[in-house]
């Protein structure tokens, strides 16, 4: 099919490269001339394993373009919607004009039976909007929502063989072709068993919301847990272990530590509570404030835990923070818990020295003052303590032995509760975690 991609961030970019390795024939847009020429040159703009691959490759078959120039999707059967919607400078609401502009520059290259598929997150309500928009502007395409649930990480994967396909069209006109249009976008991983929900535009915006209202919440639930576990010397882990045998509660998502971050849960989970108190039903998800100071509350705990491990003096205290990306495999910062417990420390007078082998580049240019290291071991040099904060293999698999010869003290606090205390005990350090004894 002949498809186009507005927006080139995380979502758009692997979308676009995606859908051309799957054989279809991809004009992709995006207002900065900079990312285009470094996505047409087969260089994403952020890590992301597995995409410089297809990248490549779909760029070489032909099948792949990117262009500032968004007339050039005129022809495109079907445009995905793939733009930002960060949260509001000034409120924890979403900020869509990225949307509204994306449908503003697309009117004019629409044809008839073109089928325009938002994939961006977005408050509900927002689609019916942009319906009734291009019907006002005198435009048959019909409008689709078809949320992403992509991972950062794992977008190629997710893209390529996702969870599920979630369609949303309003009744009318155009139903059964959207339908049968994003049926066949989709007919490899259909055609591969992936399960196909067909809704309406409302459900399908909150399939979205709700799921990652649902993730933020299971994080949160076990980082509450942790809370109590430390006060009463039981151990999370365990407890998180035995609740999820249990298949209705299940185990992923239940890795007590410093928290959810990312360009994602946080500002989703605001973005439904601004949304609902709208329509008039913020008690009705008054619990996601909970979910969201409970999880703020861990880069405090962190922190705090640091600093007491470490005598109780945070002032030129020598801290080796590991990790600065929300999560591994990614280089992202936003909203990262592991930057704000390093910027969080070296506000309280420590000497912070950080390393993460992917987001170094990333947290510099948010937090222009960090002190980073070449590499770990150069981060840990003569440190009193360290945090880890990202669970990057690299640092999982650290020998405890040899970092406790490079280090002035021998002391970590693993806010991520991946390090084996009985190990990293045997050789001599003083180590704590959130939640277990
Ligand atoms: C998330 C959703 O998973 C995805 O479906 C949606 O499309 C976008 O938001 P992502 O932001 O890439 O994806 O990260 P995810 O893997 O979900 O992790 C989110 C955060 O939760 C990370 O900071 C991670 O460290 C944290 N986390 C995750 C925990 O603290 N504990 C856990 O058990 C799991």
């Amino acid at each position: 099919m002949r498809v186009s991609v507005i927006g080139c961030g995380y979502l758009g970019a692997v979308h676009a490269a995606a859908m051309a390795d799957l054989g279809h024939e991809v004009i992709a847009v995006d207002v900065d001339a900079e990312k285009v020429a470094a996505l047409s040159a087969g260089n994403p703009p952020f890590f992301e394993p597995g995409l410089p691959e297809i990248l490549t490759s779909s760029l070489a078959s032909g099948r792949l373009r990117f262009t500032t120039d968004i007339s050039e999707v005129a022809g495109s059967e079907l445009h995905f919607i793939a733009v930002g919607t960060p949260q509001s400078d000034d409120s924890g609401a979403a900020d869509i004009r990225f949307v509204d502009a994306a449908i503003d520059a697309l009117l004019p290259n629409l044809g008839p039976t073109d089928v325009v598929v938002g994939k961006s997150t977005v408050p509900v309500g927002t689609a019916q909007r942009l319906a009734e928009r291009l019907l006002s502007a005198g435009s048959s395409a019909t409008l689709a929502w078809n949320p992403e649930f992509l991972r950062e990480g794992f977008a190629v994967k997710d893209t390529l063989s996702p969870d599920r396909l979630v369609f949303g069209v309003a009744e009318g006109a155009g139903h059964q072709h959207a339908l049968a249009a994003l049926r066949e976008v989709y007919a490899t991983a259909i055609s591969a068993g992936t399960p196909v929900v067909e809704t309406d535009l409302a459900t399908a915006e909150l399939v979205k919301t709700a799921a990652n209202a649902f993730l933020a919440t299971k994080i949160s639930f076990i980082n509450a847990m942790s809370e109590i576990a430390e006060a009463t010397g039981a151990n999370v882990t365990e407890l998180a272990d035995a609740i999820g045998y249990d298949t209705r509660i299940g185990r992923r998502f239940l890795n007590a530590g410093v928290g959810f971050g990312g360009g994602c849960l946080p500002k989703d989970i605001r973005a439904f509570s601004a949304r609902a108190e709208e329509l008039g039903l913020g008690s009705s998800v008054a619990f996601l404030g909970e979910v969201d100071a409970i999880n703020l509350r861990q880069r405090e705990r962190v922190i705090a835990r640091v600093i007491a491990d470490a005598g109780g003096d945070a002032v030129d205290l020598k801290v080796a923070v590991l990790g600065l990306a929300f999560k591994p495999q990614s280089d992202d910062v936003r909203d990262s818990p592991a930057l704000d417990v390093a910027r969080g420390l070296a506000v309280a007078g420590a000497q912070v020295t950080a390393y993460d082998p992917q987001a170094m580049g990333p947290a510099q240019r948010r937090f222009p003052d960090l002190n980073v290291a070449e590499n770990v071991q150069q981060a840990l040099l003569d440190a009193d303590i360290a945090v880890l904060v990202t669970e990057w293999p690299e640092f999982v698999q650290l020998d405890p032995r040899n970092v406790g010869d490079l280090m002035a003290h021998k002391r970590i606090v693993d806010a991520r509760n991946v390090l084996d205390p009985a190990q990293w005990r045997a050789a001599g350090f003083h180590y704590s975690s959130l939640g277990r004894p």
